[in-house]
């Protein structure tokens, strides 16, 4: 039996929306991006969605933007904290605007940061806070909010694993000034690649909508509070006012996109019920730490820690899981700062880093999908069990 890091979760209604795409013979942003942009926007419960054509560069465009503000910029040498634990992409955007990154501790039972740790992470320089939700499992963003408030910082919600996970009855990446998501393969919905940054600031959202595309004026609503035409349409078509990028998305992206956005709700589902089939098993054996849902997770995937009490090898078990086709991998990353590309940054860890170096060096991920996966999750938990008795010798 296999079991898949992630599946196609496409069905008819996708390839028929992408073959009306094709009929149109217009495949660059339009009416289907904007379309999939205000169904999202309506989904989540934000005022602006601005898509582009990754969770990565829905990070860059946010931090972008969040250093293009009139009022309040972040400026190189400002402080933003972190997770050790998020994808790779979360932290260069800090990097490449000149920011330095304060990176705190995870909670080993939720694999998010450990918010009990914020105060002793802040300075006088300290700027933001960067919320990252890990496959699935809310972080304490409600916390993380009123922290922000207090100490006038700036939260980004990097919600690319998270889409579809709610905390106290809202949607997690609605939680800070900027929420971004992931529509790569393997997540809650897949727009081939591709990515969405959401926001209730109308500034930012044309920031946004400008950073996307070359740091031109042509796609921002009229009146914009970051541009007032002065010159004739010739000098309009062409108007550069931000040092932008292009990371638009196609319209083949966009039109799945809204295929995709409908059935979200079944596949959450399917996901928290596989999750519970998890829970049951796993839940309350030593042998593993799992990860234990804070608020409604959406289980992007389902995490295991080998209990370092046990000495189990993990290189062993692994092995037998290749050996019985069940994918895997390290938990997003693993410890982030040991990682060889740390070298380029400017950081400074707030305190001892123990947690997250568990993750790495015990832990593991295997894949949910919006389908049933009981007999996977069941056939995993024989194997486990088998991998991990004593032996006697
Ligand atoms: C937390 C986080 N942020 C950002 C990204 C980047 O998303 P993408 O692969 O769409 O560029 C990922 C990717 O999975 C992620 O896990």
């Amino acid at each position: 039996m296999r079991y898949e890091l992630a599946l196609s979760s496409w069905g008819e209604e996708e390839i028929q929306a992408m073959q009306r795409v094709i009929d149109s013979k217009m495949f660059t942003m339009s009416t289907h991006v904007k379309q999939f942009e205000k169904d999202f926007a309506q989904k989540l419960g934000s005022s602006y969605a601005v898509m582009v054509n990754s969770g990565s560069s829905a990070n860059l465009i946010g931090i972008a933007a969040l250093c293009f503000k009139k009022k309040h910029p972040l400026k190189p040498g400002d402080e933003v904290i972190v997770p050790t634990i998020a994808w790779a992409t979360t932290y260069y955007p800090l990097l490449q605007y000149g920011l330095k990154l304060r990176f705190i501790d995870i909670e080993l039972e939720t694999l998010n940061m450990d918010t009990s740790r914020l105060e002793e992470a802040l300075t006088p320089k300290t700027k933001a806070l960067v919320a990252v939700s890990i496959l699935g499992n809310p972080c304490a963003l409600d916390f993380m909010r009123n922290f922000c408030k207090k100490h006038d910082l700036y939260l980004f919600e990097d919600n690319c694993e998270s889409l579809g996970a709610r905390l106290n009855g809202k949607n997690c990446g609605t939680f800070g000034d900027i929420g971004t998501f992931s529509l790569f393969f393997s997540h809650h919905i897949s727009t081939i690649e591709g990515g969405v940054c959401i926001t209730d600031d109308e500034e930012l959202y044309h920031l946004m909508l400008s950073l996307r595309s070359h740091g031109w004026t042509r796609h921002l609503p009229k009146p914009s509070p970051i541009y007032q035409e002065k010159s004739d349409d010739f000098f309009e078509a062409y108007q550069f006012i931000l040092p932008g990028y292009n990371v638009r998305p196609t319209e083949l992206s966009g039109a799945i996109g809204i295929e995709q956005l409908k059935k979200i709700d079944r596949f959450i589902a399917i996901r928290r019920d596989n999750g519970k089939e998890w829970n049951r098993l796993f839940r309350n054996d030593e042998r593993f730490i799992i990860q234990k849902e804070n608020g409604e997770s959406s289980y992007f995937a389902f995490t295991l820690i080998l209990n370092p009490k046990f000495s189990f090898n993990r290189q062993k078990i692994l092995q037998i899981l290749d050996q019985n086709k069940i994918q895997f991998r390290i938990i997003t990353g693993g410890n982030f700062l040991r990682h060889d590309v740390i070298k380029y940054f400017n950081y400074e860890c707030a305190h001892e880093i123990i947690h997250a170096n568990t993750a790495h060096d015990f832990g593991f991920f295997v894949g949910n999908h919006p389908r049933n996966l009981k007999r996977e999750i069941n056939h995993l938990h024989t194997l486990l069990d088998e991998a991990t008795q004593p032996v006697c010798l």
